[in-house]
């Protein structure tokens, strides 16, 4: 039977070879007995995410020329597979860099200084896109609302009317500090409806995990990030833009050198990328993106949906309550209110210590009041039973 190991030597060898079935890969038969070979911890905070072995093994194979055929065939074939994955025919790059870098390189491709913004938060995250934009010098109109609520399109169409020339709106799609998910859609909609702004959307812990089809919902730019859905290591941060935003980009005079996509669309051209890139984890992601291929997008945001919601149930039924409305409850993160007897710190370090299971805490505002069950990229249903537990005997032991 293929093993990762045999892939990992194939790597070695210094050839980038067809790979099996991804399908086979990840069978809940081949991540069963993988299961027994994982770390004892289970890693349940909202990314980085743990990886399969398979995965893992990429990641120690040995270093290609990045200038040579090899590298132009693993990225032209990332290239398309990310696209295909978020419905797009527009440009698409890799860049070495976290999530933040993403973000960053939405703004400063399509925006020049002075330029009005329109920035939406719900959250942490949101206000690190309004952040970027005003470092670059734009003007930034926020719209904030309550964390753990959705944003409201309405007050988007009701602010946007107040500002004219808007040239972008920044938006999270997925705010993983709150755990909430906005209506993308019906924002774009309306940003469209209203002004010529173009969409600048934060999907860092969304895209591969919830739909986000980008052309069909307008989208102009959305950056992701490898450690998330995308189940390879953190390292590599993901850019596609829309024809609108290149054209924006050709007009854009936020000074820019690494993030410039013009030099990565010029290599691009020609199979390389502008910079040494992180070859280790372009050999996880390649992999990772084919597997989703193979198993379906489709599939894999049933996937997701389904232990979304079995995180939910299970956190009601030992007595929790969701952070957010259900209705607008992510589907890759779970944010759960701490109750009032707990220490929620204690709670996510007991977890850890005594259960092996690493929940993520509450970040800024909300630290110690609630905990945030990850479940993005590759997860069991056992991984979730495991986390239930974990924190119904924690409370136990705590309230002991
Ligand atoms: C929604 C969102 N945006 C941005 C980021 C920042 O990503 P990074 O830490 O990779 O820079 C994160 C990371 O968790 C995130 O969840």
């Amino acid at each position: 039977m293929f093993n990762g190991a045999t892939l990992a030597t194939q790597f070695t060898k210094g050839r980038a070879v067809a790979r099996p079935s991804a399908t086979t890969l990840w069978s809940p038969y081949f991540l069963a007995i993988r299961r027994e070979k994982m770390s004892e911890l289970n890693l349940r905070i909202p990314g980085p995410v743990s990886l399969p072995e398979d995965v893992l093994d990429l990641v120690g194979g040995q270093m290609i020329n990045h200038r040579g055929p090899e590298f132009a065939e693993i990225i032209n074939r990332m290239t398309a597979n990310f696209k295909k994955v978020l419905g797009t025919r527009g440009r698409a790059y890799f860049l070495t860099a976290s999530g933040t870098g993403s973000m960053e390189a939405a703004v400063v491709n399509t925006l020049s200084p002075g330029d009005r913004v329109l920035s939406i938060s719900i959250g942490s995250f949101g206000n690190r896109f309004g952040d970027i934009a005003e470092a670059y010098g734009t003007e930034v109109t926020r719209v904030e609302f309550e964390w753990g609520k959705a944003a409201d399109p309405e007050r988007v169409r009701e602010t946007l009317r107040d500002i004219p020339d808007c040239a972008a709106v920044v938006v999270t799609h997925n705010e993983s500090s709150t755990g909430v998910m906005n209506p993308i859609e019906a924002i774009s909609k309306v940003v469209h409806d209203e002004s010529d702004a173009l969409v600048l959307v934060d999907a860092v812990s969304s895209a591969a995990g919830v739909p986000l089809p980008m052309d069909d919902w307008g989208l102009d730019v959305v950056g992701t990030a490898s450690q998330k859905s995308w189940v390879a290591p953190p390292g590599i941060a993901m850019v596609a833009m829309s024809d609108r935003a290149w054209k924006a980009y050709e007009s854009s005079t936020i000074p820019k050198y690494y993030f410039d996509m013009g030099q990565y669309e010029k290599f691009l051209r020609i199979g390389q990328p502008p910079f040494t890139p992180a070859l280790s984890i372009i050999y996880a992601l390649d992999h990772s993106l084919q597997a989703i291929i193979e198993e379906g997008i489709e599939e894999v945001l049933i996937r997701h949906a389904a232990r979304a919601q079995q995180t939910r149930d299970g956190a009601r039924r030992i007595g929790l309550q969701l952070f957010p409305d259900e209705s607008v409850a992510s589907d890759t993160v779970t944010a759960i209110s701490v109750p009032d007897d707990i220490d929620g710190k204690a709670l996510v370090a007991h977890a850890r210590d005594r259960y092996n299971v690493e929940f993520g805490g509450g970040q800024e505002k909300l630290a110690g009041q609630i905990i945030r069950i990850g479940h993005m990229g590759w997860v069991l249903p056992e991984h979730i039973d495991e986390s239930i537990t974990a924190a119904e005997k924690t409370l136990a032991d705590l309230r002991a």
